[in-house]
């Protein structure tokens, strides 16, 4: 199951998928031009067909090849960003199947920045479908067990990366009159694109991100985002910095970051999740983080974690 960087180029070439890491979470990767590989995609997470994939190159030129305009704000974005967490929402050229944009005419494209994504990107010689690699509305894995746990045997190999850089997804951006609109907030924060001298804008419910579903992100275990004042038995905590004083009364407590860091947090919220999930608690209780640095990414994936 666990494969070399070649071997994955071999089979991607082939028309299989296979689990590739990159620097925020394992994605699980075929050819992006390709619809029977995309089906064979949607059909191992069992991931409805509205809901469209984010497009991975290795180069900026190839850019050029899958969206019909480049905005000019979205050409300096990807200037400063790329390689890196930041996916870029633009209108598609037709050699994009319709089915990989989840019947959308734009397509989101991202050129990850981990070395491991790129080799075989490079290798393969054609842009890469990957939405992360789990099961639809489940834990996205940021280590290699955690897509074995999810996809072993249903898909056709992994390339372990180890553990994920960062840990979070890359934030999902629009252009609207070239003003950037954050679809999903993620790893490149609203502050680190207004700090370049942009204005941007958060959607509001309802809009075309078809994956901002509510309930996302999910471990089997319930779990309610902020503190309880009466604490059930058998609860986890999902801690972020100082601990509350009722955490005694926890069954079992993982911390994200003690020294209150959301970017430490980020890189660890995913296996924190997983290994709760894993102790058969009655509930999981998270500390929601305040809104500065990846904070408000955070809160968004366990806001939905929770529904
Ligand atoms: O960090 C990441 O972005 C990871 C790694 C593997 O690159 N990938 C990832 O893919 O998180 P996925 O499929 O789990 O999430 C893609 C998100 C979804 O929320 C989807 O709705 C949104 O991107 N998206 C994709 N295409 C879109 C489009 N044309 N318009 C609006 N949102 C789009
Ligand atoms: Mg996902």
């Amino acid at each position: 199951m666990y494969i070399s960087i070649s071997k994955a180029s071999n089979i991607l070439k082939s028309g299989g998928i296979v689990a590739i890491p990159t620097e925020t979470v394992y994605g699980l990767a075929g050819n992006a031009l390709d619809e029977i590989v995309i089906a064979k995609i949607f059909a191992a997470k069992e991931r409805p067909f509205f809901d469209p994939l984010i497009v991975h190159i290795a180069e900026f030129e190839e850019l050029e090849n899958l969206v019909a305009e480049i905005p000019k704000n979205a050409k300096l974005l990807a200037e400063k960003f790329w390689p890196g967490p930041l996916t870029l929402v633009l209108p598609k050229k037709k050699i994009v199947p319709d089915l990989t944009t989840g019947g959308l005419q734009t397509v989101a494209v991202r050129m990850p920045k981990k070395q491991i994504a790129k080799d075989i990107i490079k290798q393969a010689g054609f842009p890469l479908a990957a939405p992360s690699a789990n099961m639809f509305q489940h834990l996205s894995p940021t280590t290699a067990e955690h897509v074995m746990e999810q996809l072993g045997g249903k898909i056709d190999g992994i390339v372990d990366g180890g553990t994920c850089e960062v840990g979070i997804e890359s934030t999902v951006i629009g252009f609207e009159n070239e003003i950037p609109v954050i679809y999903r907030p993620g790893a490149i924060t609203g502050e680190m694109i207004e700090d370049i001298g942009y204005k941007v804008r958060s959607i509001e419910a309802g809009h075309p991100s078809p994956g901002l579903l509510d309930k996302h992100y999910s471990p089997s275990t319930l779990l309610c985002l902020g503190l309880p004042d009466e604490v059930p038995h058998n609860s986890g905590l999902l801690a972020f910095g100082k601990l509350p004083a009722n955490s005694e009364r926890f069954a079992k407590i993982l911390n994200l970051s003690e020294s209150g860091d959301s970017t430490e947090a980020a890189a660890n919220l995913y296996a924190a999740l997983h290994k709760l999930d894993s102790f058969r608690l009655g509930r999981i209780f998270a500390m929601r983080l305040p809104e500065t640095g990846l904070g408000n990414a955070i809160n968004d994936r366990l806001s939905r974690a929770g529904k």
